[in-house]
């Protein structure tokens, strides 16, 4: 019997295409003493046979990944840095520009994008329930409401602040599997005319890339234009912009606004018509992947074991959510990799979740350096080789696992 699900969108029935098996949660980073306390679930990925909407199969329940000691840092990159920057700008001089403008982040994290608009004095909130998060964007001057965002929370926004020019949720979304929820709660709280922005890991890049790692706990929805613009209609809304964002390995970023308020931008006819040509949603494409994944599983660990026989060093380089599913995945653990490096000082010290794989700062890649460092952290890579130039000339190699398994 095939494996199938509910879907979360449309009440559809979601077939599954590909299963990682047990996993714990990707950003636990576990002390020694909680080791015993591990937490693991089901992840398996599927697609809805009505709205396309790929989607986990299971559920795990928010309060065990957001809470006080969530680690991810929205500021850990400079080029994540920039990017909220440059949107938060770009809303400051389009949306925002009414007599008293009103912009609400969702998952505002450490407040990186929300801090440059409350620079600029605007009135903003953050709607943010881990709470350590929270906490840094507060000190950096951004009024945070330490809450899940649903459909409660944004009548209460509503009755105390009025109507937002703007709602705004990056990495986020995807991360939220009850959507009527939020989406109820969206259509709460906008102003008539105004407009949900939000933008996530793009399924057709995974697909490009295999990015296999970016499935975790977390990553509830893959969106595609196709699903986004279904979902979208059923809710309420039109989806009037779709733009492709290199940021996170390949992403896209929709803006949704009540229909007939806005015009529909020739992206979202181009993005419909080259999902639909390279067909993306097909059984063939699906099954393809989880091959290429197969692949990857078989040679990675391979790799790393020749190298270990050889006598080679090999270090992680960023305690990423993603490395969660390759390690695990793939039996990659101490023995072939026996720390990985990462700038967020709450991992450090810590265990990577189920590999159990310490977590230390990024001075100890320098002392010394390894012969090759496995690049967790893919997506920042351009960031980081230029950061690690010296590894590069002290004779150091890149090891990545995708779209395949290479050192360069
Ligand atoms: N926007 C940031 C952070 C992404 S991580 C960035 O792009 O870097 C996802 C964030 O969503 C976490 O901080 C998590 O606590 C938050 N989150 C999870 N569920 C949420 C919900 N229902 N409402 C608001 N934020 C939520
Ligand atoms: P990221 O890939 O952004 O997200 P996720 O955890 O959701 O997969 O995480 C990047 C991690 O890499 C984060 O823990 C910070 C770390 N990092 C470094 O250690 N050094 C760096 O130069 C950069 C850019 C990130
Ligand atoms: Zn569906």
């Amino acid at each position: 019997m095939p494996v199938t699900s509910s879907c979360r969108i449309c009440s559809g029935t979601v077939r599954e295409f590909l299963d990682f098996g047990r996993q714990p949660l990707s950003d636990a980073f576990v002390t020694p003493e909680d080791l015993a306390e591990e937490f693991f679930f089901t992840l398996a990925v599927g697609i809805c046979e009505s709205c396309t909407m790929v989607q986990l199969m299971e559920e795990v329940p928010r309060d065990r990944m957001f809470h006080q000691g969530y680690p991810y840092l929205s500021s850990g990159s400079a080029v994540m840095r920039e990017h909220f920057q440059a949107i938060a700008k770009r809303f400051l001089a389009t949306e925002l520009t009414g007599p008293d403008p009103f912009i609400v982040e969702l998952g505002s994290n450490d407040g990186t994008m929300l801090g440059v608009i409350a620079e600029s004095g605007v009135r903003h909130l953050g709607v943010e329930p881990s709470g350590g998060v929270a906490d840094l964007a507060a000190a950096k001057g951004v009024r945070v409401r330490k809450d899940f965002f649903e459909e409660e929370t944004a009548a209460d926004i509503l009755a105390g602040e009025g109507p937002a020019d703007v709602v705004y949720a990056a990495n986020t979304l995807c991360h939220i599997p009850y959507m009527e929820s939020i989406l109820r709660g969206v259509d709460t709280l906008l102003a008539h005319s105004g407009i949900f922005v939000f933008e996530d890991p793009y399924f057709a890049d995974i697909l490009e890339r295999t990015s296999f790692d970016q499935i975790y706990d977390e990553h509830f929805f893959f969106f595609t234009v196709r699903s986004v613009q279904e979902m979208a209609r059923r809710f309420g809304f039109e989806l009037v912009d779709a733009e492709r964002l290199p940021v996170h390995g390949g992403e896209v970023r929709y803006t949704l606004a009540r229909p007939g308020t806005r015009p529909v931008s020739q992206a979202v006819t181009d993005l419909l018509a080259e999902e639909s040509a390279a067909g993306i949603t097909e059984p063939a494409t699906l099954a393809g992947l989880a091959s290429r994944v197969e692949l990857i599983r078989e040679r990675l660990p391979a790799l790393l074991g020749e190298l270990r026989e050889r006598g080679e060093r090999v270090v992680g380089y960023g305690a990423t959510a993603k490395s969660a599913t390759v390690t695990n995945y793939c039996g990659i653990g101490p023995e072939l990799v026996p720390f990985v490096c990462d700038t967020t000082v709450g991992k450090q010290g810590r265990l990577t979740p189920g590999a159990h794989i310490p977590v230390r700062s990024p001075e100890a890649f320098r002392d010394p350096y390894p012969s090759y460092a496995l690049l967790f952290a893919w997506n920042h890579a351009q960031e980081i080789m230029e950061k690690e130039k010296e590894f590069r000339e002290a004779g150091g190699k890149w090891i990545l696992y995708t779209p395949e398994v290479r050192v360069v």
